[in-house]
């Protein structure tokens, strides 16, 4: 038998000289290599009006973690990956969109994901504490690290940046952790390391001098938790930051946030959220007595919210010809895994070029609709070239795709519907491990894992979190024991006992 990496490429191979009426999975998704986008293998989502999904490359072009595209000339690329949650295993991508070739730049990057073209022209690349760039045309020989002071530690240690119009770099420094708790999950006000001249949680605006150097930064915002989206507005030069909130366990909150950025001003993590909402663990009480009263009157509120957990990781104001629709509307990746993730968005814009919550429109969707085929959308970075495509990478299902013109696909996609029917000692084994890993370890960032197995299982089936037989491959067992692809679960905690987690590769393993 063929080894299955090999039968895959092959199959890519096939696929990419010969179009013919076949039906393929690439990168998870069912392809039929007839039907066509912009050249390209349509992909069955939903998109707007006269908008189709070409799928450019995949995890069997060499894929491992894309977080942000750029594009650089004539059906040419810049692609960062970060590879996955673990050091200095990132690449820097030169992606040809006509040949479809990846060509590595740079490997071994430390969690390569910032990705921008500087006013000189040059490439910069952010890593997980500094920033570099280089010339295209001859990138090993003209590389040079331009920032180099960025915090390590903490749970958002990927570097995003945006250039100003002065050609500054403002870059996100992430919250070290969910909400600022001591190691006995105790509120600490202030936050050490969110307050103070040199906080974190914040937003550094990095002076270019005279000779392109960036020596030194001033802190122009501080109180937001992640800021992964950033983009300034052209008419009215307004930065606009999204929020990636609080984990908090309720689904419905908090609503993720677009804040207009104001020099000087805090946006309120850890204490308070949205439009003047106390986090409840900073709740003064009898019991919590180390805290003031907090008055979250005097936290900046958001201009706008965005669905709960729906996670915002960039975001763009559309200036495109291909696109009158989307013209100056704000377009947002949501990447979260809850129902509310998992597709791209866009807002219109009022007089003062202040986003509309209530216009918010679905531009790419239905991701999670085709029960186990295909898997849920994990968007992640976009770019325009100079037609106004927009393309757009995704980590978790390692693409690149473009949202080109063409014949949409509209209603329901037909998905395969799921029969799995859970025997009486499946139940129980599901109902053992509710109670002894997801109900104590999970549940407060996840609730999708707990209650009535037979209707959680399935579920997580359809989400692709189980592969039904396939313990080891299934990424709800992976995340127990932490592999280059994802960071270890419980995020933040100690890992779970061992013989726990495997139990429940048994259990996915039973379910053939
Ligand atoms: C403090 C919050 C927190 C806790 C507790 C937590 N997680 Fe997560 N989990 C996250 C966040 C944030 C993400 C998304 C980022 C990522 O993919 O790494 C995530 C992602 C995941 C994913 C990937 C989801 C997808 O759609 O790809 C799985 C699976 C997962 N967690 C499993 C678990 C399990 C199992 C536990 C308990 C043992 C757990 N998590 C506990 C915050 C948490």
């Amino acid at each position: 038998m063929k080894p299955l990496s090999q039968a895959l490429s092959l199959s890519f191979l096939i696929l990419m000289s010969a179009p013919q009426a076949e039906v393929k999975s690439l990168s998870g998704y069912t392809v039929d290599t007839e039907g066509l986008c912009g050249g390209f293998p349509k992909v069955a989502l939903k998109t707007t009006d006269d908008t189709c999904l070409g799928l450019v490359a995949t995890e069997e072009s060499g894929l491992k973690r894309p977080r942000r595209i750029l594009s650089v000339g004539e059906g040419l690329f810049i692609v960062t990956d970060m590879y996955g949650w673990v050091a200095n295993k990132g690449i820097v991508w030169l992606f040809d969109s006509k040949s479809r070739k990846l060509t590595k730049l740079f490997d071994k990057v430390d969690q390569a994901h910032g990705l921008g073209m500087g006013p000189d022209g040059l490439i910069y690349v952010g890593t997980r504490t500094s920033i570099f760039r280089f010339n295209l045309e001859n990138h090993l020989e003209t590389k040079e690290t331009v920032i180099s002071d960025l915090p390590l530690e903490g749970n958002h240690p990927l570097t995003h940046f945006i250039f100003d119009g002065a050609g500054n770099l403002i870059v996100n420094v992430g919250a070290p952790s969910d909400q600022c708790l001591d190691d006995k999950d105790r509120p600490q006000y202030p936050c050490p390391v969110s307050e103070g001249d040199d906080p974190e949680a914040s937003l550094r605006l990095y002076f270019r001098d005279g000779t392109g150097a960036y020596p030194s930064y001033k802190v122009i915002a501080k109180g937001l938790r992640n800021s992964m989206a950033l983009a300034i507005e052209p008419n009215s030069g307004q930065l606009f930051q999204g929020e990636n909130g609080m984990d908090f366990k309720d689904a419905d909150t908090p609503l993720e946030e677009i804040n207009l950025i104001e020099e000087g001003a805090h946006y309120g993590w850890p204490y308070c959220y949205e439009d003047g909402l106390l986090n409840p663990k900073y709740k003064r009480s009898l019991l919590n007595r180390r805290i003031p009263k907090i008055d979250c009157s005097i936290y900046k509120a958001p201009v706008a919210h965005l669905p709960p957990h729906s996670a915002p990781l960039d975001m763009m104001f559309y200036q495109g010809d291909l696109f009158p629709e989307f013209q100056g509307k704000l377009i947002v990746t949501l990447h979260g895994y809850r129902e509310t993730g998992h597709r791209i968005v866009s807002l219109d814009l009022n007089e003062q070029f202040l986003p509309l919550e209530n216009s918010r429109t679905e531009i790419v969707t239905n991701w999670s609709s085709e029960s186990g085929l295909t898997p849920k959308g994990s968007p992640v970075g976009m770019t325009t070239d100079k037609e106004g495509n927009i393309w757009f990478v995704e980590d978790k299902n390692k693409t690149i795709m473009v949202l080109t013109r063409g014949d949409s696909n509209v209603g329901d996609l037909g998905g395969n519907t799921l029969q799995i029917k859970l025997s009486a000692s499946q139940v129980n084994a599901y109902k053992g491990l509710d109670e002894s890993i997801f109900t104590n370890s999970c549940q407060s960032c996840h609730d999708q894992f707990s209650g009535d197995p037979k209707s959680v299982v399935p579920e997580l089936i359809k989400s692709g979190l189980i592969k039904p037989g396939l313990g080891k491959e299934s990424p709800l067992y992976q995340r127990l024991i932490g592999t280059e692809a994802g960071q270890r679960m419980p995020l933040g905690a100690p890992a779970i006992k061992s013989e726990l987690s495997i139990k429940l590769k048994d259990f996915i393993d039973s379910l053939k």
